[in-house]
């Protein structure tokens, strides 16, 4: 019976154990649920735990909590809790709990219910299994084991997609990850929902964040390519088309994040989705990005990046392209836009000159400082004002072009910059 409990990870079980102690105490049963148990038959790594229990799940999160000393979030609303155990991992505690969908599309109604009913309101057959935190026993109503085992995304009721029409990104979503089939039924009721414009009625919001979940998968271009078949992109712009020129782009973005993951480890984290995001949206012009950014609600820095990435053209790419172009003027096109957009230009343009001089600002005069400062240009003098800035500046630009290399050498710069004015 101790099957799967046994393959997870010992800190795991020990919380665990934890959590079923707490729950016996409270006359109780605790169940791991969803995803979790999902990866775990699979052996696929999972951090995200997931309680239930039929009984009071914020008071079984709350004694959890404080037996480990931990912060904790609580959503009475919804009777859900979240305890933070540490950086990366978490445990989701909730009653178990029935829905009612009033209005497809919509959130659900919820209220009081069993295991198997909150089971039941779940998305597939695979993500609707419990495993009891007492014996070990796997709870499966509907299948999932055997849908595991054939590899098989099956819905748990023919008004699953209509009901929460983001199942159809889901479905996709593990169907690429994890390379599955939707199974025959499931994707026929998938495509009628999708027919009946279902992806059109979400909340653009809820739309965004399964987007952005599709766009962090590991490999986000097969994601697309799936979507594309199976429901078009209407749901974000009906003018949105993805040609063949996209997927190009979007390879090569997936190739240029793998080159600055290898050789830029130290550097901030990427959020890779909005440089695939850049790519899907390869066909828009920067009003029309403009307007998907409102309406999905993106961040203003989100959006920044997007149209940093649109507006770079021009000047901008002929500067690039020469061989002889500066290096302070490598680094004043660069380095005011953000790592995303700078790749995304990079997978685009496939001129081997701009390929290197960005290169060279990634590797050389990113970040580049000088190392003189106010207190330098006091002690020289000069009075506080405007006038330091434009001596920095030229101070940064002489270091980037190498006609300076140290602090004394930019002593000496600024001394003759001093007498040339006075
Ligand atoms: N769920 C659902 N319908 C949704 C979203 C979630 O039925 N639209 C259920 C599924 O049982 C799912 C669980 O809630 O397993 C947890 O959801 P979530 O954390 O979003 O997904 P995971 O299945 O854990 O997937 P991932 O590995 O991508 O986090």
């Amino acid at each position: 019976m101790k099957k799967y409990l046994g393959k997870i990870p010992e800190e795991l079980q020990g919380l665990l154990n934890k959590v079923h102690n707490i729950a016996a105490r409270k006359n109780t049963e605790a169940y791991l649920v969803g995803g979790f148990v999902r990866d775990l038959i699979l052996g696929v790594k999972n951090l995200d735990l997931d309680i239930v229990i039929e009984g009071d799940g914020i008071g079984l999160a709350q004694d959890f909590a404080s037996s480990l000393g931990v912060k904790i979030t609580v959503h009475r609303q919804f009777g859900t809790a979240t305890v933070f155990v540490r950086p990366g991992l978490k445990v989701d505690f909730s009653s178990s709990r029935q829905e009612h969908y009033p209005s497809p599309a919509h959130l659900p109604l919820v209220k009081g219910g069993s295991l198997k009913d909150d089971l039941n309101r779940r998305d597939f057959t695979l993500n609707a299994m419990a495993i009891s935190l007492k014996d070990g026993k796997l709870v499966d109503y509907f299948g999932g084991l055997n849908d595991l085992r054939h590899k098989v995304i099956r819905v748990l009721h023919p008004l699953s997609f209509i009901d929460d029409p983001t199942r159809i990104f889901r479905a996709i979503r593990f169907e690429q990850r994890y390379n599955f089939k939707i199974e025959p039924e499931s994707l026929k009721l998938l495509r009628q929902a999708v027919r009946l414009k279902m992806l059109e009625r979400i909340h653009p919001h809820r739309t965004r964040d399964d987007l952005v979940l599709i766009l962090k998968e590991k490999n986000p271009v097969k994601e697309i390519k799936r979507i594309e078949k199976l429901a078009g992109f209407d749901f974000i712009l009906p003018q949105l088309k993805i040609i063949p020129k996209t997927y190009a782009l979007l390879k090569a973005i997936k190739r240029e994040i793998g080159y600055f993951h290898k050789n830029y480890t130290g550097r901030r984290p990427l959020d890779t989705w909005v440089i695939y995001l850049m790519g899907l949206l390869e066909s828009l012009d920067a009003k029309k990005i403009k307007n998907i950014c409102a309406k999905f609600g993106l961040r203003k820095g989100e959006e920044k990046r997007l149209l940093s990435y649109k507006r770079s053209q021009g000047r901008f790419l002929t500067d690039l392209s020469r061989a002889s172009i500066a290096p302070a003027r490598i680094f004043a096109l660069l380095e005011p836009l953000s790592y995303e957009t700078i790749l995304a230009l990079r997978a685009k343009y496939n001129n081997p000159v701009f390929k290197r001089n960005i290169t060279d600002f990634l590797d050389i005069y990113n970040g580049m400082r000088i190392s003189v400062s106010g207190d330098d240009l006091a002690g020289l003098g000069v009075l506080p004002g405007p006038r330091y800035r434009k001596i920095f500046t030229q101070v940064l630009k002489a270091k980037l072009n190498g006609q300076v290399r140290n602090k004394e050498e930019e002593l000496a710069l600024i001394k003759q910059l001093l007498r040339k004015r006075s």
